[in-house]
């Protein structure tokens, strides 16, 4: 039986990811970023899930205007690494679970959440950046991952709401697969940050506190956040902490809160990382 066993959830910000690449994690700005990511690597590496779900983004690398699927499960042997302009960066080549992704892709759609399948999808810090944060630098990624990617690069991204249902979908039909699993589910993206206009570099710490608070205590009330809401207190590129939501409905309904890291400034945004395991820990 697979089960889905454990969420995290974390920021992509793409300069955590080149600093990881430069080798520059031990300077004065990034040490106290990266020392907080410590504890995070050290719990998923004793968990030893046997695969990932990562509900990521895509930033206009495998998609473009010219196609904005709302949903779309990645069902490849592979995901190579997208070039965002400066080249692939120096990170293994991401693993599929074929077998998984497939059991996820028909029953969620005849479950009536219409997935777009991808059999080729290059992957974006969106993907790469939660990855490297939460396992280091290893030589190949320790567990295959079914990227699952929402678009909120497009108005109108997917509702928390919406988001939150297609988790608790994901809970369920993990849970009727045929093969064995424990299974760690991403939620990726946020948190607080405006990449341009007037409010560019916008942070919220207080929107950001209590959304991870939310996220443990009452996820209920958080699906209720609207668009326009996110865009007010979190910035434009805040909304997506959507993201969050699809891995908080494929958990129970009654987590523990293991672990937390929330730093500022990580280039002009927040970053912010949560683990949450089944159970009340009672
Ligand atoms: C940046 C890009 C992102 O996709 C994001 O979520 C945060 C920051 C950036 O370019 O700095
Ligand atoms: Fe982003």
């Amino acid at each position: 039986m697979a089960k889905i066993v454990a969420g995290i959830a974390t920021s992509h910000v793409p300069a955590i990811g080149v600093a990881m690449d430069k080798g520059n994690t031990a300077t004065p700005y990034w040490e106290p970023l990266f020392r907080g990511y410590g504890p995070a690597r050290e719990w998923l590496a004793k968990l030893k899930p046997d695969a990932a779900i990562i509900v990521f983004n895509d930033h206009a690398s495998a998609f473009s205007l010219q196609l904005i699927p709302t949903f779309t499960i990645g069902v490849a042997e592979r995901f190579p690494i997208a070039d965002e302009g400066f080249g692939p960066r120096p990170v293994p080549e991401v693993r599929g679970y074929p077998d998984l992704a497939w059991h996820l892709a028909e029953s969620l759609i005849l479950d009536e959440f219409d997935m777009t399948i991808a059999n080729e999808m290059p992957v974006d810090h969106g993907l790469t950046v939660p990855l490297s944060v939460t396992c280091g630098q290893p030589a190949q990624w320790p567990f295959p991952v079914i990227p699952l990617c929402v678009n909120v690069v497009q108005y109108p991204p997917p509702t928390g709401m919406r988001c939150f249902k297609l988790g608790r979908a994901i809970r369920r039909i993990v849970g009727e697969f045929a093969g064995d699993a424990r299974v760690v589910i991403y939620g990726t993206g946020g948190m607080s940050h405006q990449l341009q206009g007037e409010r560019a570099g916008l942070i919220n710490r207080k929107f950001d506190t209590d959304f991870m608070d939310g996220l443990t205590r009452d996820p209920a009330a958080l699906t209720r956040i609207t668009h326009t809401e996110y865009m007010r207190e979190a910035g434009s590129e805040g909304v997506e902490m959507v993201m969050w939501h699809v891995m908080r409905g494929a958990l129970e309904d009654d987590v523990t809160e293991v672990y937390r890291h929330y730093h500022v400034p990580a280039s002009n945004t927040a970053a912010g990382l949560i683990i949450l395991e089944n159970g009340s820990g009672a």
